[in-house]
Order: structure tokens, then C-alpha cells, then sequence
């Protein structure tokens, strides 16, 4: 009896005709997000998916899952926030007060929905933000209390997203150092699944702060219903992925709260990170598209501005450099036709001069025997030769080994009572103390103080947070990972103010830094130290899921000299290009197929960095891979192909290119050959329509063993 009056009233509230106060839309071009308040005055999620055009249909939606769920309350399954309070009691129940609706610029909206607890002075603000033209919502939220001490927040999610579908394949981005961005996809059964990080600052040395999720059937590049996010946040994050009994996914993101109870005084706001995501009925193709186009125009540092060439002394060097020699590679920078030259790790230290990786950081004054004339001579060098000049710091860590740390031993995240544990022989400092964030950003201000011609930091950081413990923070800390990157930020913020026309690139021993907060400071990224060409290729797969190539350097190197210089520099031309390699090891016609190919790469960069992605072929399904760049008008296009590991006697089927306008006609002109080279495109200086490159393609793969095109397909 009672479950039949249970199950009647559950059919009664289904049915309750909702007003317009109680459903709050959240909608961009293609996208509706729909939550409603339910009768029992909780909030709801009840729609997420391709775009409700009518209105009116939202009243029939299903009430769906609570939109922030609670832990302490009648939810069995992983909560979105866990809150002691101060009489100890960990529940929290939210219910809807008000929302707004604020106009941020043009075709930016957001909705702030406001809920509280009634029997706690605790209230949680969700923020999400609609780029409507860029179908990319962003999602965070504010926790605020008036108890008289603070609570204790144990799980603080950025977001909480609820599905309710056949079946949910994960494709999660992973590896290591050299090994980033590995793309591998599970089917989510009954249970829990989490990506995270515990690594504190080199945070996504093992895994990265993206996922794409495909609805019913694994998503391709052109079909499928995928929902795509990313964290903002550059330290330890943690998605969830929950699938309960009823075959329901809950998906919930946000910074990892592992070893990180915060403790928020009264009247203060916890604001977590954002959390972008966007979800696209074509495929993941479409969703990466959304990703760079709103990347450029909303997110990244100088999104809309073109990225300089350089060369980068690394590779060519590593240590073992003096003036002269940098002086001579200067010049091969400006011989190469690069807008930039880039000096990397090993340029300071004096009472422990940095010619190895064991000791000096932390003391920035140039080493006195290899920089006799400081780095003022190289400026003025790079200024001479008309070439941009950049330097490699890495401020956040400290040798053992280094004055700074004979001096500041307190301002060094180790354990008091234990041995020191070095990863890559380094500790990092601790930028949760506002004296420790003053010096870092003094390692910047310092510099420029002094060489305001610097056109460029590359900021690295190798370690990862080890033996975890603050001087500064004393009993609080559980607050070291999240006061560190809030810390960080601080530096980036002072940064970005007095600095803003300076170019950074983001590094953390390869990609261990790629997230799209650090993005706001930072032009571009090191997507990896694994420059092998072949590698490359699947590393700048991985990461063009989320970013667009304008942030994504790429650098011709002497890794796999098996493969052609040609094929090293079409693969690094997909990105932002860039060599860290010796020229003078390099034949002439090889030296000049570099220089030919800087030039190129000049013509055709607003296409590469400002155009539409198209990945053609991928190298996960075989031995070939192909990617294309559209501009926007749809007038040029630039394809990419490669031939790893050919088959014996393989068939070679036409490439279909994407992205044109099928109604054009189109030349098709293979660029890029090596001097005296001839191309052996069958259809090469030919014109077709759009429609027949996109329906019957390009012969674009041979059966040579690590082959490359660049083929130009230009409007007439
Ligand atoms: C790690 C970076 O990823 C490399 O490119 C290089 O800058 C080294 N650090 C220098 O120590």
C-alpha cells in the first residue's frame, strides 16, 4: 500500500506543470542544458544534450537527477560535496533559492543558481557561463558559510553532470614522461572509474585534465553524441565517472580533494575551478573544432595573435655551451629564416654553476664562465641579427645543491623529520607562502628589469610535489596542493599585468603542465620531450582533441634520424614550429629543405594555427595518418600525410578531405618537396570540386616506409 501512495505521488510530481521560475535553461547554439526545481524544492538536472528548440518542451521533461549532489544525505553513490559542519555534523542539503541571468559580453551568457541549506548558514553558487556561438559551456562553483568557525570542506566538486544512456565509452589521455596524451577508450560498466592526479605541480605528468565521453556507440571524428571536458586548474584534478544500478552516469570534476580538507572561515568564498565542456551530436572532430575556435577567442594568452618560429638551443647543446657558441647559434636562427632564438637550462649558477641537471636552480645571475659578458651580449646579438630573444627558467624549483637553498631552506616543501626525496635532483618551493611568490615572480620582474628585450620565458618545471609538508602553512596543511596552484597563479596574475606583451611557453618536463587556466598566461605548450617524429604523431593527435595547434610546439629535433628531415619537419609544420637541433649536422640540401620549410610555414600559418582541424586518418587505427587545416572562408586548405610502417602488398585507398566547400573548385598542388624531389601525387597540380575531394579524396599514402606530404588545396 504505502509503495503504491509512493509510487502515485512520484507520478503526480512528474506531471506537475512547471512554471518558468522553476526551470532554468542554460543554452547555446546547438546545446541545452535544462534544470528544474523539483517539488521538493531541490534542484535538478533534467536535460543535457542536442539543442531543445521549443520551450514549451521543457515542461515535460523528467524531474532527472539533483544537479549538485550532497554526501550525508539519501544519495548512495559519490557526492559532489561533503561539508563538516560545525556541531559536526557532515550532511548538507541544498535547495533552490533564486538564479539570474547575467550578460557577460556579446553572445556570453551566465546563469548563477543560488542554493542553500535551511537548517545551515551554507550557500553554493553554480556559475555557468554559455559561449553560445562556440556551443563550450564553462561550469564552476562558490561555496560560501556564516558558522562561527570554519567548515570543513572535504569534497568541493567544479561540476556534476548526470546521463542516463545505453551505454558510456570513455576515452581518457595518459602516460608518462616522453609518453604523453595516450588516447584509450573503456566501456563504463556498474561502478567507479576516476582520473586524477596526486602529483601537485608537474600535475599531468601521468595523466591529463580531458576526457571525451561517447553516448550509446564509440563517437568517430564525424558521428556520435560525445560530451568533452576539460579542468582548468594546473595542479591535482580528479574526474568521476559513477555508473549506478540503474545504468545511470554520473560524471563529476573538479580539483582533486585527495589530501586536501579545506578549512573556509566564515564569510569567505571557496571558489572552485572551472570546468569546460561541450557536447557535440557530430563526433569528436567537431567538439576539438568548438574547443580551438573558442580557445583562441576566449581562453588563451594572445589566442588571436600569430606565434613566433624559433630555434632552441636545447637538443643541439644540452649543457655544454659558451657564448660563442651561443652566439653562433644565433646566427644559424636568423639563417633558418626563425623569428626567435631560445635559450634553454644551463645558462646560471656560480657557486654551483648549473652544468648538469643536479644543482644551481634557484640562483638566476648568469654563470660567469660561460656568460662572461652576461646575457645582455646574447640580446643584443639576437637584436643585431633581427631575431627575437627568449630564456628558459624554471622558478618554482630549487636544487639542493644551490644558494638559494643554503638560504631559504624554509621556503622548501620537504618533511621536517625526513630524508630529503629528489625528483630529477630538484625540491619544489612553496608557493602557498606570499614571500615565496614574491621571489618567483623577482626571477621574471628581475630579468626583464634588466634585458626588457627578452621576448620570451619558457617555464619549466620538472618535479612533482614530494614529502609534502609547508613551513608556512603551519596547521593547515591540507591547504599545501590547492594554495600551491592558487599561489601560482598569484606570480602568473603579477606576470600577465606588468609583462603583457611577454610570450611564455608552458613546460613541465614535456607536458606535465595542459590545462586551459595556465592557458590564460601562456602562449603555447611543450606538448612532450619526445620528439621522435613518429611519436609526435600520435602525442599532437592526442592533445588536438582539446587544443588548438597554435599552442602546441613542435620542434624538429635528431630523435629518429631514421626518419628524413622532411618527414621530422612536416610533422613538427602540423603545429607551432620550431628546431632544437644543430643545423651544421645537417647536409646542405637538408639544411636548405628546413629553410624552405620555415618559409612555407610563414605563408601557410594562419591557416595551420587560426584554421579548422580536420583529422582525416588516424595513426591508432594503422600505419598511415592524415590531418587537414581548413581556413576559415573555406579559400585554402594545407593536408598532412604520413606513412609510418606501410604493409607488404597493402591496398592504398584515396584520402577524403573534409572541411571545403563542396560547390568550389579547388587546386591541388603538393608543397614542400625536397630540392629536386618531384611529386608523385597522382592527382598534384590538378582541379577538382570540393565535392570530389570530399567524396572520392586524394591519393595521398605510398607504400614507402616513413613518407610525408604537405599538399596545398587552394580556391580558385
Ligand atoms: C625539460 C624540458 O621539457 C626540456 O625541453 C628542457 O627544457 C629541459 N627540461 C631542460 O632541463
Amino acid at each position: 500500500m504505502r509503495l503504491r501512495i509512493i509510487l502515485l505521488l512520484s507520478l503526480l510530481t512528474s506531471f506537475v506543470r512547471l512554471s518558468a521560475e522553476n526551470v532554468v535553461s542554460i543554452a547555446t547554439k546547438d546545446i541545452s542544458l535544462v534544470y528544474r526545481v523539483g517539488t521538493d524544492g531541490r534542484f535538478y538536472q533534467a536535460y543535457l544534450g542536442k539543442r531543445l528548440t521549443n520551450e514549451a518542451d521543457f515542461f515535460c521533461l523528467p524531474q532527472g537527477a539533483e544537479c549538485y549532489l550532497t554526501h550525508g544525505m539519501e544519495d548512495y553513490y559519490e557526492p559532489a560535496l561533503h561539508v563538516l559542519h560545525n556541531d559536526g555534523n557532515p550532511s548538507t542539503l541544498l535547495k533552490y533559492v533564486s538564479h539570474e541571468v547575467n550578460p557577460l559580453e556579446e553572445g556570453v551568457t551566465e546563469t548563477v543558481i543560488s542554493l542553500k541549506d535551511e537548517q545551515y548558514p551554507i550557500e553554493v553558487k553554480i556559475h555557468f557561463v554559455a559561449y553560445f556561438e562556440n556551443d563550450i559551456i564553462k561550469e564552476f562553483t562558490e561555496i560560501l558559510h556564516h558558522e562561527e568557525h570554519p567548515i570543513v570542506l572535504e569534497k568541493y566538486a567544479s561540476s556534476m553532470l548526470h546521463f542516463s544512456k545505453e551505454k558510456y565509452y570513455l576515452t581518457e589521455f595518459t602516460g608518462d614522461w616522453a609518453h604523453e596524451a595516450n588516447m584509450s577508450e573503456t566501456l563504463l560498466t556498474f561502478g567507479k572509474k576516476e582520473v586524477d592526479s596526486k602529483l601537485g605541480a608537474r600535475a599531468n605528468m601521468f595523466a591529463s585534465p580531458f576526457f571525451q565521453l561517447s553516448f550509446d556507440f564509440p563517437s568517430t571524428e564525424n558521428t556520435g553524441e560525445v560530451l568533452v571536458g576539460t579542468l582548468g586548474w594546473t595542479g591535482n584534478f580528479r574526474f568521476t565517472f559513477e555508473v549506478d544500478h540503474l545504468n545511470r552516469l554520473r560524471v563529476i570534476s573538479g580539483i582533486n580533494p585527495y589530501a586536501s580538507q579545506y578549512l573556509l572561515p566564515s564569510g569567505e568564498v571557496f571558489r572552485t575551478p572551472d570546468f569546460y565542456f561541450t557536447y557535440s551530436t557530430e563526433g569528436k572532430g567537431e567538439a576539438s573544432r568548438r574547443f580551438h575556435d573558442w580557445a583562441r577567442l576566449h581562453q588563451i594568452k594572445d589566442g588571436l595573435d600569430s606565434r613566433m618560429t624559433l630555434l632552441n638551443n636545447w637538443e643541439a647543446t644540452y649543457f655544454d655551451f659558451d657564448e660563442n657558441k651561443l652566439l653562433s647559434l644565433i646566427k644559424d636562427a636568423k639563417s633558418l629564416g626563425v623569428d626567435m632564438f631560445l635559450l634553454d637550462d644551463g645558462w646560471f649558477g656560480n657557486k654551483y654553476p648549473r652544468q648538469s641537471d643536479t644543482q644551481g636552480l634557484g640562483d638566476w645571475q648568469e654563470n660567469a664562465k660561460k656568460l662572461p659578458n652576461g646575457l645582455e651580449r646574447l640580446v643584443e646579438e639576437a637584436k643585431r641579427q633581427g631575431v627575437k630573444f627568449g630564456v628558459w627558467i624554471e622558478p618554482e624549483m630549487v636544487s639542493p645543491k644551490s644558494e638559494l637553498y643554503e638560504k631559504h631552506k624554509d621556503w622548501v616543501i620537504h618533511l621536517p623529520n625526513r630524508d630529503e626525496y629528489y625528483f630529477r635532483n630538484q625540491l619544489v618551493l612553496d608557493l602557498s607562502n606570499p614571500e615565496v611568490q614574491d621571489y618567483v615572480f623577482g626571477v621574471v620582474d628581475g630579468l626583464m628589469a634588466r634585458y626588457p628585450n627578452i621576448a620570451y620565458f619558457k617555464w619549466d618545471c620538472n618535479s612533482p610535489i614530494t614529502n609534502i609538508y609547508s613551513m608556512y602553512l603551519g596547521d593547515r596543511q591540507t591547504h599545501l596542493y590547492i594554495d600551491y596552484v592558487r599561489g601560482y597563479y598569484n606570480v602568473l596574475d603579477r606576470i600577465r599585468v606588468k609583462y603583457p606583451d611577454l610570450s611564455m611557453m608552458l613546460c613541465a618536463g614535456g607536458g606535465g603542465r595542459t590545462d586551459y587556466e595556465a592557458l590564460r598566461y601562456y602562449t603555447e605548450f611543450w606538448p612532450s620531450d619526445n620528439t621522435d617524429p613518429i611519436e609526435r604523431l600520435f602525442i599532437q593527435w592526442g592533445y588536438s582533441q582539446i587544443f588548438p595547434s597554435k599552442v602546441l610546439c613542435a620542434h624538429v629535433t635528431s630523435w629518429n634520424k631514421k626518419a628524413s628531415i622532411k618527414f621530422r619537419t612536416d610533422v613538427a609544420m602540423m603545429g607551432k614550429l620550431g628546431f632544437d637541433i644543430n643545423l651544421h649536422e645537417l647536409s646542405e640540401e637538408e639544411r636548405e629543405y628546413c629553410v624552405q620549410a620555415v618559409r612555407q610555414y610563414n605563408e601557410m600559418k594562419s591557416v595551420i594555427l587560426d584554421g579548422d582541424l580536420y583529422r582525416l586518418v588516424s595513426p591508432y587505427t594503422g600505419p598511415h595518418t592524415s590531418s587537414m587545416y581548413v581556413s576559415k572562408s573555406k579559400k585554402e586548405a594545407v593536408v598532412f600525410s604520413f606513412d609510418i610502417h606501410p604493409r607488404y602488398g597493402e591496398r592504398l585507398l584515396p584520402v577524403r578531405l573534409d572541411g571545403l566547400d563542396p560547390n568550389g573548385l579547388y587546386e591541388v598542388e603538393e608543397i614542400c618537396l625536397m630540392k629536386g624531389a618531384s611529386s608523385s601525387l597522382s592527382e598534384n597540380g590538378k582541379v577538382f570540386s570540393g565535392n570530389y575531394l570530399m567524396t572520392v579524396g586524394l591519393h595521398l599514402f605510398s607504400s614507402q616506409e616513413l613518407f610525408s606530404r604537405i599538399v596545398k588545396v587552394t580556391a580558385l
